[in-house]
Parts: structure tokens; sequence; C-alpha cells
């Protein structure tokens, strides 16, 4: 089969496309026909080699890309819940070979059938952004009905699913990105918008029962001014978990009475089914922002890092009418 392997770290131009053997899925795996696959930050890190603390659990060479769409080739001996040809979509193992690739074995448990009104191509934008708004929102944020939630990169991958899934659960949403993406964000349904570059947001949101960091902004003073707009025992959750927070965050969170979490993704198979129905019931959108094909990978590498990004970019591996 054909895979985007690196066999050293660095730039785009180590992404190199190989004839490599088909994997074997084992007994807890499924076999995924990839179809697609969504391109997220963390491909870049991986790429780069550039975090110390994920660079010792990687092997090389590997294969990248960690959301997929796809159908279920073949099943491990232990797998249950999934036939044959089922269409699913899920987060391949991390770390581990990944979705760049035109078969992709990953445990049954980070896969779940995929939403049925998306394409594969829109489907593999879906399982890591989503997971990770969902486990900051839900597990480590609380968020319940009612609640006023400030989202920080609001119109990014991670933030523009986290507004949609605040906003289906029945919270207000405050929302900041930059000037040209507002009118995106309350597409999106955000209650209130604010321009990151020209508004002061600590003085104009007040009240809020959680901060979600989903920017791509890695700045403890900036995390200092957002905690200032919690209530009183209110939750600042980052998913920015590679960048831990300072002293002065700590202070700031005391004098709060407030708690702090870093938020890293949780692969839960009835996380992906929840965010699957939301999907089919009409109540969250996805917004693909460019498709390339496998082989110009590296291209979507050089568009990735610039953070300013309106919709997720995905590989297509198979064109979405190519028969199962
Ligand atoms: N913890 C986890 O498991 C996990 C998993 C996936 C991703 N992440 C992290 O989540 C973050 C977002 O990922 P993503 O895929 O959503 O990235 P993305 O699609 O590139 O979105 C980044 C967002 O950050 C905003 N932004 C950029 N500069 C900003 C600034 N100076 N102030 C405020 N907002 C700013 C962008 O807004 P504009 O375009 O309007 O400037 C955009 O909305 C990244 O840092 C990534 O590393 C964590």
């Amino acid at each position: 089969m054909k895979a985007i392997r690196i066999h050293a770290f660095g730039g785009p131009e180590v992404l190199q496309l190989e004839e490599v053997a088909r994997p074997v899925p084992a007994a807890d795996e499924i076999l995924v026909k990839v179809y697609a696959s969504g391109v997220n930050p963390v491909d870049r890190v991986v790429r780069e080699g550039s975090s110390a603390a994920l660079k010792y659990a990687l092997t090389l060479p590997m294969t990248l890309g960690w959301d997929a769409a796809g159908v279920v080739e073949a099943v491990g001996r232990e797998v249950t819940g999934f036939q044959l040809g089922d269409a699913v979509y899920g987060v391949p193992n991390f770390p581990g070979n990944g979705s760049y690739a035109e078969y992709c074995a990953a445990l049954a448990s980070r896969f779940a059938l995929k939403p049925k009104c998306l394409s594969f191509t829109e489907a593999a934008a879906v399982p890591l952004a989503g997971l990770t708004a969902w486990t900051a929102l839900f597990k480590f944020g609380k968020l319940q009905p009612g609640q006023r939630i400030l989202i920080q990169g609001a119109s990014g991958g991670v933030g523009g699913l986290a507004v949609q899934f605040a906003k289906a659960k029945g919270a207000y949403v405050i929302g900041t990105t930059s000037a040209g993406e507002l009118d995106y964000l309350r597409q999106l349904g955000a209650d209130e918008v604010m321009d990151y570059r020209s508004q002061k947001v600590e003085d104009l949101a007040r009240d809020v029962d959680l901060v979600l960091e989903a920017s791509s902004v890695r700045d403890n003073a900036e995390r200092v001014k957002a905690i200032t707009v919690l209530k009183k025992g209110g939750i600042f959750v980052s998913v920015n978990t590679d960048f831990a927070f300072d002293e002065a965050v700590h202070t700031a969170l005391t004098q709060k009475g407030a708690t702090g979490e870093l938020s890293a993704n949780q692969p839960r198979q009835e996380w992906l089914a929840e965010m699957a129905q939301l999907i089919d019931a009409g109540r969250v959108q996805v917004l693909v922002g460019r498709v390339f094909p496998l082989v110009q990978v590296a291209e979507a590498h050089r568009e990735s890092p610039t953070g300013h990004v309106r919709g997720k970019l995905v590989l297509e591996v198979r064109k979405d009418d190519e028969l199962a």
C-alpha cells in the first residue's frame, strides 16, 4: 500500500511517499481502508520532532496522521460492534502509525460509525479536533446547560467545534477570533463575538463559568487576563498541554478560587458516536478548509502551521465514490 512516512525529523521535505506492507490488525484493532485523513497541528510537531516529551515515544520510520475516515476492511478477533464494510471515523493510535496511508490498523475503541450525512473527506475533519473540544468542555470543563463560556480561538478546528458542541448543550457562548472571522463565528452560533486584536476580552466579558483556550497561542500573560473574566470558582481549560501554567497563572487562579486544567484529548468511542448524532441531527456543521491529494501532503503541512486556517485541512487518500 502507499503511505506517507518519515525516516527523520525535519521540514515538510521529510514526508516521503512509499510502498509499504499493509498493516495487520491486532486482536483489539480494526483495519481501516482510509478514504481521507485530517491534518492537525500535532502532525507538524511529530514531523519536526520538536517536542522533547513526545520524541522519546516515537519510532522511525513512521506514518503520520491522527484523523481518519474510511471503511472497515478487517477486524481483530476480540473486536465487537463493527462489521466489515462499516463506514467509520476516528483517531489512529497515538503514538503509532497513522492515517496518511491507504490502510491503517488502530484500536477499535478509538473509532465509531461515521456521521451518515458527511462525506469521508468531511468526516476526516472531525475526530481529533472534536475529541479535543469534547474532552475540554465536558470532562475537564464540566460545562452545564445555561453556563457562560468564553472560547478563545473559536473559529479554529478545535474552537469551531467547541462553539457548536457548547451551544448544542445549551451554554451561552462568547468567542474570540480575528476580525475576518467574526461573521463565520456568528454563523457557528456564538452569542457574542470579539476580535482578539482590537478588543480587550478582559474588559468586555464577565461572569464566565468556563474559559476554553482553544487558540494556537502560548502566552501565560494572556491566560492571566482570561482568568479575570471567570466567576469565583470557575474553570480555565487549555488544550495547549505542551505549555505549562506559570506562577502568575497559578496565582490568578487562586485569587479567583478557580481551577486550571491542561486538557489532552481522550479517544472515547461513545463521544465520537455522540458527535456523529449531533452532526446527523444538523446541529453541528463541519467545515473543510482545503483538500489536498495524499501526494501533496508537504503542501498541506506548509499551510497548516500558520495558525490562521479556517476549516480543517484534509488529505484525500481515495475518491469518496471509490467502491468499498
Ligand atoms: N490537547 C489536545 O489534545 C490537542 C489536540 C489538537 C490540537 N490541540 C491544540 O489546539 C490548538 C488549536 O488547534 P486547531 O487545530 O484548532 O488549530 P487552528 O485550526 O489553526 O486554529 C487556531 C485558532 O487560533 C486562533 N489564533 C491564532 N492566533 C491567535 C491569537 N494571537 N489570539 C487568539 N487566537 C488566535 C486562530 O484565529 P484566527 O485564524 O482568527 O487568527 C484560530 O481560530 C493548537 O494549539 C493545538 O496544538 C490540542
